[in-house]
């Protein structure tokens, strides 16, 4: 018989309240952890390292069983709260020792509110955008039962062919450090202390992003200084922030995969970084290990992953069924176990998890409110990213146009605009474009809808003739192209990033008509786009924006918002050019103007020498399509006065960089101001440029803002040869502006 547990209703308040009392427990929470593990048998610490799917069904009364024995610590992927609370009240009334359950779920960009994915959010440079999105998806699934979850990402994002790109924050460091430090506060607040927060989990560690070719799971090979320098510091970033867990990734790290890695886990996350709470690895990721071939069997990848620092197991069941022989065997001590236990149950107490178990729907605020919506609409206008605006075709002014032409597989498909990681969305919330651009239209503009392809992967061109007939029937057209949804996420990588299927055949006919056309593209990643930019008038990227993708891209059609989005990742012109990013090295033979010739120009028989001899690719230009940080708006941005307060720097002291933003349009707009700096030289080489800052404004028109930057020597730091974390003597270049092509710039020295 189901059980239907009716529990006393906690006040809203009073569990506020209540866990406001937790928050100076650690001493305590000490205490009882000492007194728990002195209680525990073996099996039943061990019982704590395990993280169980739950696929519900007969699956589940077995799940019973093995909580009432303690031989589970944590579940993932069950989102019914009566099921929760059942599982729950097993553990903490039915089992021996009454010890909680952690509750998983991937709660990547909301839970039923979906917001743009997180490289979406990242367009919007705007932390504050994050940190609402990650607490109203923390409050949406705490009412549920969940109580962890696996965000955020903060891989290094530089190959768009990796479909989880989708899922990071974009290409650079500093960004991504910013952000997801803000996603973790926004899931976890201040000390996980009220019950609509969640623990957060910094994820991949480490690496993952530098996959080979781009390809899911693939094979890493990062140098250290690089790893310290690039890929590690958003993960110390999420740390000081406060998050509570990290999760390692699948990928092998220079020939140890980082669930075995005791560099990553005990040097990098416990000796350098005083990391307190717990690690957990992927998805069968310690079972991966003989499959990597760094074992011969699943007992050796429990020892290896154990003897390394890796606390819990995801999935797999090499804990439960090897751990308790090695101990036996004294290859994996007792000291080490209650390490692994004591860190799981540090963050059980820091939840408050064992003087508040359960879940109260009632008690939160309503799934998928008007609130929620208009912070998901909110992040999906500030996520969209205008690339292409020519002919003043944007915005869409009503009273000059008839009739609009709405084409393409994504104008009106609520499930597609939500993007990968969406478990729990439910599309019926969706608002698509095509209802928005209706609503806005009203009885003044009629608008003419072709769905034109079945899904973004049609190779038919079977529907183009109606497409071409409401394009040559309305005064304007808007397509709405790109990526389904599929396309991009885990495992989902592409060797093309070229548009899918039959589009770039659709947008030339499209355009051969003459018609004045908008482009709105939705993504996972960075698509090459050099085939088809001058056959449109005007480029709005939307990533995939999420339950109101509709309202917030008819607002910026139709100018009641100027787009403010910035590209986080760096746009190739074609697939062959990636990995391309903006704070590359310069080589010794960087790329001039001068030295540059097109495949095309080469002269017949052309002497070997006499062509390229610097860095770059024969048959494409050496700049990206679009450089990250770029972004327009519907107004001017004039960048002028950059003043540096002193010319030399010492060690340890700050150096104030400002400069004035002139909005010298009639629109109110936001700009991010961007800081980027250079070391010219060092004792290992460093990028050509840096984001050092950044700053989200707001304008009006006329107005102008001085924008000031704090520069500390510690901020230019960087590892040297010897991974000591330095800031060398020398010339610093400095660049303002609103992209990484900044052309503001000043210098100073560090003496
Ligand atoms: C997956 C992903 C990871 C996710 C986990 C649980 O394979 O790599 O990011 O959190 O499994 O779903």
């Amino acid at each position: 018989m189901q059980h239907r547990f009716i529990f006393k209703q906690y006040s809203y308040n009073y569990i506020i309240m209540y866990r406001e009392l937790l928050m100076g427990t650690d001493s305590v929470s000490k205490i009882r952890i000492n007194d728990l593990l002195n209680k525990m048998t073996i099996e039943e610490k061990i019982g704590q390292l395990c993280l169980v799917n739950t696929t519900g069904g007969s699956h589940l009364e077995a799940l019973k069983n093995n909580l009432k024995d303690g031989k589970i610590g944590a579940i993932l992927n069950e989102v019914n709260p009566d099921v929760i609370n059942e599982l729950q009240y097993i553990a903490v009334k039915e089992s021996r020792l009454g010890i909680p359950l952690l509750i998983g779920r991937d709660v990547i960009h909301g839970f039923k509110t979906i917001f743009p994915i997180p490289l979406g959010q990242a367009a919007s440079w705007n932390p504050d955008i994050v940190y609402e999105g990650a607490r109203i998806s923390a409050i949406e699934a705490a009412s549920q039962g969940i109580n962890w979850t696996f965000a955020p990402m903060l891989d290094i994002g530089r190959d768009p062919r990796w479909g989880r790109v989708a899922e990071t924050l974009g290409e650079d460091t500093y960004l991504i450090s910013v952000l997801g430090a803000a996603m973790v506060s926004g899931f976890q607040g201040t000390k996980l202390n009220r019950k609509d927060r969640i623990a957060s989990c910094a994820k991949h560690f480490a690496g993952y992003g530098a996959s080979e070719s781009g390809r899911d799971y693939n094979t890493t090979n990062i140098p250290e200084n690089e790893l310290r320098n690039t890929h590690l510091p958003p993960f110390k970033a999420a740390l000081n922030a406060g998050a509570a867990t990290v999760m390692t990734s699948f990928s092998d790290l220079d020939g140890v995969p980082a669930s075995a890695n005791e560099f990553l886990l005990k040097q990098v996350l416990r000796k350098e970084w005083k990391f307190d709470g717990f690690v957990v690895s992927d998805w069968e990721s310690i079972k991966q290990l003989s499959t990597h071939g760094l074992t011969p069997n699943d007992k050796e990848s429990a020892f290896e992953a154990a003897n390394a620092g890796l606390d819990m197991e995801m999935a797999s069941q090499t804990y439960s069924e090897h751990l308790f022989a090695l101990i036996n065997e004294s290859r994996i001590s007792m000291q080490q176990l209650d390490t692994m236990v004591s860190n799981i149950l540090g963050i059980k107490f820091r939840l408050g998890l064992f003087e508040l178990p359960y879940t109260n729907p009632p008690d939160f605020p309503e799934l998928v409110n008007e609130n929620h919506l208009a912070a998901a609409k909110e992040a999906a206008i500030q996520s969209a990213v205008l690339l292409k605006n020519e002919n003043n075709v944007l915005p869409i002014v009503k009273e000059s146009v008839k009739t609009i032409a709405v084409i393409g597989p994504l104008a009106d498909d609520g499930y597609e605009q939500l993007g990968t990681w969406v478990f729990d969305a439910d599309e019926r919330h969706s608002q698509t474009p095509l209802n928005a651009i209706k609503e806005i239209s009203g009885e003044d503009v009629h608008v003419n809808y072709v769905r034109a392809m079945e899904s973004t992967r049609s190779k038919s061109s079977q529907f183009f003739s109606d497409a071409i007939d409401a394009a040559n029937n309305s005064d304007i057209v808007v397509l709405f192209l790109g990526e389904e949804s599929i396309l991009s996420g885990e495992a989902h990588c592409r060797a093309d990033i070229g548009l899918p299927g039959n589009q770039v055949e659709l947008i030339k006919q499209i355009s051969a008509t003459g018609k004045p056309i908008i482009l709105v593209l939705m993504a996972g990643r960075a698509l090459a786009l050099e085939n088809i930019v001058n056959d449109v008038d005007a480029i709005l990227y939307a990533w995939h924006p999420g339950t109101m993708a509709g309202p917030a891209i008819a607002d910026l059609l139709f100018g009641k918002v100027s787009p403010s989005g910035k590209l986080p990742v760096t746009f190739p012109r074609v697939t062959g050019q990636v990995p391309i990013y903006y704070s590359q090295k310069n080589t010794g033979k960087p790329v001039t103007p001068e030295t540059y010739m097109h495949i095309d120009d080469i002269q017949p028989r052309m002497h070997q020498v006499s062509v390229g001899n610097t860095s770059y690719h024969l048959d494409t230009h050496y700049t990206p399509l679009f450089p990250f940080g770029f972004g327009l708006s519907y107004t001017e941005f004039n960048y002028s006065h950059l003043v540096l307060d002193k010319n030399e720097i010492h060690l340890g002291e700050t150096i104030n960089i400002s400069a004035e933003i002139f909005n010298k349009g009639c629109w109110d707009a936001m700009e991010t101001v961007q800081l980027y700096i250079r070391d010219v030289s060092a004792s290992v080489t460093r990028p050509v440029k840096e984001l050092k800052g950044f700053k989200k404004i707001s304008l009006a028109p006329g107005e102008t803002k001085v924008v000031s930057f704090q520069i500390h020597t510690d901020d230019l730091s960087f590892h040297n040869r010897k991974m000591q974390r330095v800031t060398e003597p020398g010339k610093f270049i400095v660049w303002i502006g609103s992209s990484s092509n900044a052309e503001l710039q000043s210098e100073f020295e560090m003496i």
